[in-house]
Parts: C-alpha cells; sequence; structure tokens
C-alpha cells in the first residue's frame, strides 16, 4: 500500500491584509517549526502572495493561491495566471472551491481548464467537490460527486494527474459549525477512490490525497484522519490562527 503523505491546507478565504498575512504565517512557521510526517500550505488572498512567500521560504509552510485563471496571458482583467502564482511562491492552487463555484460561476468546464493551467505550471492543484445540503439529502451526494470529478477531470490521461489532491468539502459543512461524521465523510473519501482508479488507474486512485473540508477543528482532526481514506484536511475558519491551525497540523 502506497505511504500518503497528509496534507493540512489552510484556505485564508478573503481574510486578512498582506501584513496580517505576515504575521500569522510567521507565527505558524515557529509552531510547526519541527513536524514531520505531514504537508502543509496556507491559501492568503492574492495580495499577500508575495510578502508570505518570503516569510514561508526554507520552512515546513507551503504557499498556494485560491484561485487562478486558465490562460496564460490576456486580456482578462481582475483575473491572475498560473506564472504570476508561481513567480510569487506559490506551489499549490485551489481550483472549484464550492464559494467559487456557488458566487463566481465557476463550473466543471472552468475547473477543467485551470486544471490544465495549473499542471502546465508545476502547481499541485487542489480539486475542491461536495455536495448541497439540498442535494445530500435528496439522495444525489454520489452522482454530484461523479459529475464533478468525471467533469472536472475530462481529457485526462493518469500520467497528468500524479500531483492532483482531491478535497471534499460537502458545501451544507463549510463555515456552519456542522462537520460530516467521519463515516461520513469515509464513504465519500472512498467513493472518490474508486471512481478514480475506474476511470483512470489504480495505481493513481492508491497515491492520490483526498483531503476533508468543513469545519474542521483542532476537536475533530484526529478523529476524521483516522480513517483510512482521509489523507489531509482543507480548513478554513480554523486555519486563520496560527494557534488552532498548527494544533490541527500536529494532530496526532
Ligand atoms: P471551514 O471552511 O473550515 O471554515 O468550514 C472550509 C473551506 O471552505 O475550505
Amino acid at each position: 500500500m502506497v505511504n500518503r503523505i497528509p496534507l493540512i491546507a489552510g484556505n485564508w478565504k478573503m481574510f486578512k491584509t498582506a501584513s496580517e498575512a505576515v504575521e500569522t504565517a510567521g507565527q505558524l512557521v515557529d509552531l510547526v517549526a519541527d513536524t514531520t510526517g505531514v504537508d502543509i500550505m496556507i491559501a492568503p488572498a492574492f495580495t499577500a502572495l508575495d510578502p508570505v512567500s518570503k516569510v514561508v521560504a526554507d520552512s515546513r509552510v507551503g504557499l498556494g493561491a485560491q484561485n487562478l485563471h486558465w490562460e496564460k496571458q490576456g486580456a482578462y482583467t481582475g483575473e491572475i495566471s498560473a506564472q504570476m502564482l508561481t513567480a510569487s511562491g506559490c506551489r499549490y492552487v485551489l481550483i472549484g472551491h464550492s464559494e467559487r463555484r456557488q458566487y463566481f460561476g465557476e463550473t466543471d468546464d472552468t475547473v477543467n481548464r485551470k486544471i490544465r493551467a495549473a499542471l502546465d505550471a508545476d502547481l499541485l492543484p487542489v480539486l475542491c467537490v461536495g455536495e448541497t445540503e439540498g442535494e445530500r439529502e435528496s439522495g444525489q451526494t454520489f452522482s454530484v460527486l461523479d459529475k464533478q470529478v468525471k467533469i472536472g477531470l475530462q481529457g485526462y490521461v493518469p500520467q497528468d494527474l500524479g500531483s492532483l489532491i482531491i478535497a471534499y468539502e460537502p458545501v451544507w459543512a463549510i463555515g456552519t459549525g456542522k462537520t460530516a461524521s467521519r463515516e461520513q465523510a469515509q464513504e465519500v473519501h472512498q467513493y472518490i477512490r474508486s471512481l478514480i482508479e475506474t476511470t483512470f488507474s489504480p495505481a493513481l486512485a492508491g497515491a492520490m490525497r483526498i483531503l476533508y473540508g468543513g469545519s474542521v477543528k483542532p476537536g475533530n482532526i484526529t478523529d476524521l484522519m483516522d480513517m483510512p481514506d482521509i489523507d489531509g484536511a482543507l480548513v478554513g475558519g480554523a486555519s486563520l490562527e496560527a494557534d488552532s491551525f498548527s494544533q490541527i497540523v500536529k494532530f496526532n
């Protein structure tokens, strides 16, 4: 069996000015300095990437962005390219977060194009998927995920996707304090892994990291990480303070 290194990722959303982000990142770097066996990532706002990259350089903390555009450059007012992100020190990029799907018209098709842009620039894409409360209640969880994964990754071959990370974030659990039970999360993670196995290959499925996101906190991370198909977490609210985020990073 493949040993998947856990990834604990912080999504800072539209919080923190550049100087606030630098301060929190500096505290985090110190708090996690002696951790081993876990990858750590924070995704601050675009305006904070460059200064934060200097703070996390040569530390345990990797830098990510929350979004990107699929073209390399062009007349796309307000957008940011993969090359701009790598030049600002990014190693990871979130793609298709449910808030982008819900408020900014992100679709499985744009997600698909953004994954290509990320891979071409050697960024590690974190593909975010998840069902809404209504979809879960009407028994559509698996069909929604099926569509998000299959269209999001349409046209790719297994060799393309070795660096892809998937984050399962049930929309009803994001920022609500309602975490999926670890059994609910495990069931979906296992489903996603089997989908990768049948669509791509068993080797890719076995090696792929699947993160859970949605109201992850210091108090529930250990239970979640105990499950065989949960390989880390994408953390919103509890990643904004270095202290609580470092406790999540040190889940075991
Ligand atoms: P939350 O957000 O931890 O605040 O629920 C998770 C996310 O949106 O990635």
